[in-house]
């Protein structure tokens, strides 16, 4: 059974006070909260077995390598990947999608189409600019319409033969659309392309299963389902992986070093040069083995309650517009209140000591298209409450009761 309360127990952070009230913290989207847990396997790390990995024949470091690559095998299930070695652990999206973009510069050619979708943030557009700076790709983007949904007819028009490439999140962070990836990947190999979908805001959500997608890259980051900042995944089919140059060069990747030839590594360790986040990768395979306790379909039941919930309340308030009304969506809601700038109303909500993230929400295209500077953005995780809620509602009427 679900129960929200206990949950809450699991999270010692939940209990703080910030500027004297309790804590609402519903920017879980930018990062999410370290259950006790994982708090304890990280210190355990530290306290029993903190060693160097793949390298000693000393007690501890073969403790930590088994410890490591026993998480990339909870991480190789979770998401159904085919193969162990088809897991590289990085240190987080950004880094994964820049494994894979560096990859294609020997790939992709003059003229060739990668196509990016309108909703992305700036670390699945930036990597793909500089691509096509370094290759004369063409960069192309599928458009969106008001609710932030994808066009898929403009997607069907803009596939072709000179399309080698397709990157779109699986659900946008500022908008908290649920995209079709499954049809979006479908017709990528329709045409020849590769697909990267970035997972980063749908992990939290949703069981992403690699096999059954079919999908060529995908990417996350630990500390978006309960883990640790600096450590998350990169998996690519071992057919992608086997034809991409390795990103950095170092200790780790090579099978053998001479001042004439270096050979590199087999997968995985070919894109993991140097010494890795291990505690972070160790913790990464606790936080989900903590996330699948609860369970994602009571999760994702959960937070749509939630999201149903916030969004009938909040859409009670006069001069609140809603962005992302997608009928796909997640428990993310970006919003303005007309007349007022979103940095103001976070800062009134921080002093009522709740937690929402303003600004662009590092996807500066979204805001263009709606034409607005920013969103306040609220979003829910499963220890989130509809009280929780409610004070966030009793917090934006003061906020704008203060402001207009
Ligand atoms: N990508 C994170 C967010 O949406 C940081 O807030």
């Amino acid at each position: 059974m679900f129960d929200v309360n206990k949950i809450r127990e699991d999270f010692p952070i939940l209990n703080r006070k910030v500027n004297g009230k309790p804590l609402v913290y519903l920017d879980n989207a930018a990062t999410s909260q370290t259950p006790q847990q994982v708090i304890d396997v990280i210190v355990d790390y530290y306290q029993n077995y903190n060693a160097n990995i793949h390298r000693g024949v000393h007690a501890l470091s073969q403790e930590a390598t088994d410890k490591y690559e026993e998480a990339r095998i909870k991480i190789q299930k979770h998401f159904n990947a085919a193969r162990a070695h088809e897991i590289i652990f990085t240190s987080g999206t950004t880094h994964s999608i820049n494994i894979v973009a560096n990859g294609f510069s020997s790939l992709i050619k003059n003229g060739d189409e990668v196509l990016v979708s309108a909703m992305e943030h700036h670390s699945n557009i930036v990597p793909w600019q500089m691509l096509c700076e370094r290759t004369g790709g063409i960069l192309k983007v599928i458009p969106m319409n008001r609710e932030g949904e994808l066009l898929m007819d403009e997607y069907d028009r803009l596939l072709s033969d000179k399309t080698k490439l397709v990157f779109c999140n699986h659900i946008s962070n500022a908008l908290g659309t649920i995209n079709p990836i499954e049809e979006i990947i479908e017709k990528a190999h329709q045409v020849g392309a590769a697909v990267l979908i970035d997972g980063a805001q749908a992990a939290p959500h949703i069981v992403a299963d690699m096999q059954a997608l079919d999908v060529d890259f995908y990417t996350i980051s630990a500390h978006k389902v309960c883990g640790p900042t600096g450590a998350g995944m990169l998996f690519g089919k071992e057919e992608w992986l086997n034809k991409l140059p390795p990103y950095q060069g170092g200790g780790e990747m090579i099978a053998e070093v001479t001042f004439e030839k270096t050979t590199y590594a087999d997968l995985p360790h070919k894109f993991e040069a140097g010494t890795p986040n291990i505690c972070g990768g160790i913790a990464f395979g606790a936080a989900l083995d903590y996330m699948n306790s609860i369970g994602f379909d009571e999760i994702a039941k959960y937070e749509h309650e939630l999201l149903e919930y916030a969004s009938q309340k909040l859409l009670e308030i006069d001069k609140l517009k809603i962005y992302g009304t997608a009928k796909n969506k997640t428990s993310v809601i970006s919003f303005n209140i007309d007349g007022a700038h979103p940095y103001d109303i976070g800062s009134i909500l921080d002093k009522l000591g709740i937690a929402v993230r303003t600004g662009h929400h590092c996807a500066q295209p979204i805001m263009d298209f709606f034409k607005i500077p920013g969103t306040v953005r609220a979003s829910f995780c499963f220890y989130n409450t509809k009280e929780e809620v409610d004070v966030l509602v009793e917090g934006i009427k003061r906020a704008k009761n203060m402001l207009l």
